[in-house]
């Protein structure tokens, strides 16, 4: 550990308990880590994701910047992303915090009729349901509580973020508002083909779930986050929500060092 990390990491466990968070912005100039990531990428197509489109601009404008999705686990969501666009309807994403996953799922569907719906409080994390066993104390804030309200966004970055790859407004429908209330009062997708749900807790991923459920198109995948890792909720819920659709979704885990998240795919409804 060099000088500047000892002093770093306290004042990074300081500022996060003031409610502020130091994030690394990368962006175009960042040649080597885009580098890695063509590295990467050119791993995948060639080991596991033979179908997946290549793109430079996707690469360069977009992946390159995402935040809380890292180059691997983004990989694996272009993938199955890529594997329903086929499909019939709309993809989703749970959980958008500023939009940076947002508008690397919304540059794909471009060229399609699809609408991409976006689904935040913009006021960050709920209260933790008592599933929400602290398992990574990612910000270091020392108890799974202290989360309540972190990772708030304005939902201008969002919008912001969407104009920036001209992706149309008239095929965006941005949700905000805590999901439990949303998916009883809001206009909701009909039929989904790709849903990524990274709303962190268990009570909101159980009722992305529950929602997907009756909407998600056979064949479609639903991707979610951090299943084992920041909050034992998310796995909680994923899993328990398997149990009670018991042969209705194969599921897949990617490679260890891909990250903690998990696919659910609906298998051909009767
Ligand atoms: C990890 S962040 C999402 C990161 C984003 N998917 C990305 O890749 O950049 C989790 C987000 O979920 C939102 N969220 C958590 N629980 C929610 C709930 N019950 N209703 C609505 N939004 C919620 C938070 O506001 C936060 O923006």
């Amino acid at each position: 550990m060099t000088l500047i990390h000892w002093i770093g990491v306290p004042i990074n466990i300081l500022l996060n308990k003031l409610g502020f968070n130091i994030s690394r912005i990368r962006d175009e100039t960042d040649t080597k880590y885009l580098a890695i990531i063509k590295e990467l990428e050119g791993v995948y197509k060639e080991f596991l994701f033979k179908d997946l489109p290549i793109n430079d601009k996707r690469r360069i404008h977009l992946m390159g910047k995402l935040e809380g999705t890292e180059p691997s686990e983004a990989l694996y969501l272009l993938n199955y992303l890529h594997k329903s666009l086929k499909l019939k309807g709309d993809v989703c994403e749970f959980g958008v915090a500023n939009g940076a996953t947002s508008a690397l799922i919304a540059y794909e569907i471009k060229s399609t009729d699809k609408c991409i719906w976006l689904f935040d409080s913009f006021q960050g994390l709920p209260k933790p349901s008592e599933k929400d066993v602290l398992l990574n104390d990612i910000y270091r804030l020392g108890s799974i509580e202290a989360y309540e309200g972190r990772m708030a966004c304005p939902i201008d970055s969002v919008h912001a973020k969407l104009k920036d790859i001209d992706f149309s407004q008239s095929r965006t429908r941005i949700i905000p508002g805590f999901i439990n209330d949303t998916i009883k009062s809001s206009i909701l997708p009909g039929k989904v083909c790709f849903a990524y749900v990274d709303f962190d807790f268990y009570e909101p991923i159980r009722t992305a779930l529950n929602f997907l459920d009756t909407v998600i198109s056979a064949n479609g995948f639903i991707m979610v986050d951090d299943y084992g890792f920041f909050s034992a909720g998310a796995k909680y819920a994923v899993d328990e929500f398997l149990e009670a659709k018991k042969g209705n979704y194969q599921t897949y885990h990617p490679i260890e060092s891909a990250g903690k998240f998990c696919i659910l795919k609906r298998t051909e409804k009767d």
